[in-house]
């Protein structure tokens, strides 16, 4: 059985309140929706993690230490350390206590586009930072997800198939066993439009049939949460499909009332 994961991308915002302030009071309701929903100690039935950006990771670990919270980056390095200025390595993450980096996201990989790298090259990139958190010890959240055009133009499926085979290409059948995936149509990202639950399900479901051809235990462990406008109000019905495994919210991770009921919706 998957337990499922609630991520809270902050990405480049600063809360309305301090940071600070805000990991406290999402840690706060956390709690409250721990003590109503666990039967034990350390019984919080799914996983949740914060993604602030990468200066407010020793407010993160501070706060969040010896929580049942985590908390990693929004992006990592593709190389070790070395000379790479602007880069932050995954051994450096590491040392801020993180247990998770997120790779490849949309919204990255447009700014690479304006290099007009294509697709291929940038899914090769996705590969070498998937490899250097690993090599780390860090779970890679891997972001996939179609473009407007590609889905007005039936290529979902295409798109997601080119990343997933690449990674199992260069590491090998299992290379997915104990990752994340986060299909994340861009179409659906900030647009307050999110996908339906039918659609999110019908995409995870092939993106689960699709590793299974290499390795069914694999297809089996690995979770494939959802991003894309989850709000309060539509996170249960996005959740409870059957290969939605949680989700990774944007601006809604930013209000710790409504990220803790999005969190609520995934249990
Ligand atoms: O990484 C999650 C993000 O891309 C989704 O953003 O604001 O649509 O929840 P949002």
């Amino acid at each position: 059985m998957r337990k499922p994961l609630v991520a809270g991308n902050w990405k480049m915002n600063n809360p309305t309140e301090s940071p600070r302030t805000l990991l406290q009071n999402i840690l706060h309701s956390a709690h409250m929706l721990d003590s109503i929903l666990s039967s034990s100690e350390n019984a919080l039935p799914i996983d949740i993690a914060l993604f602030p950006p990468s200066v407010y990771l020793r407010e993160a670990q501070e706060v969040l230490s010896g929580s049942r919270l985590q908390w990693g980056t929004q992006n990592v390095s593709a190389y070790d350390e070395g000379p790479y200025t602007g880069e932050i390595s995954a051994s450096m993450i590491k040392g801020f206590g993180c247990h998770y980096v997120l790779i490849g996201h949309s919204e990255r990989r447009c700014l690479y586009e304006k290099l007009e790298l294509d697709q291929y090259v940038l899914d090769q990139i996705v590969a070498e930072k998937y490899a250097q958190a690993i090599n780390n010890d860090l779970t890679p959240i891997i972001c996939i997800g179609e473009t407007e055009d590609d889905y007005e133009s039936g290529k979902t499926e295409e798109v997601i198939a080119r990343l997933l085979d690449i990674l199992i290409a260069h590491k090998g059948p299992k290379a997915l066993a104990n990752v994340v995936l986060a299909y994340e149509p861009v179409w659906a990202i900030g647009s307050g439009k999110s996908a339906t639950p039918e659609w999110a399900q019908s995409v995870h479901s092939f993106m689960r049939q699709r590793i299974a051809k290499h390795d069914q235990a694999s297809s089996e462990s690995v979770r494939i949460i959802y991003g894309g406008s989850v709000k309060a109000h539509n996170a249960a019905a996005i959740f409870c499909q059957a290969d939605v495994d949680g989700g990774l919210i944007g601006g809604a991770s930013l209000d710790a009332e409504e990220f803790i009921q999005i969190c609520f919706g995934a249990t």
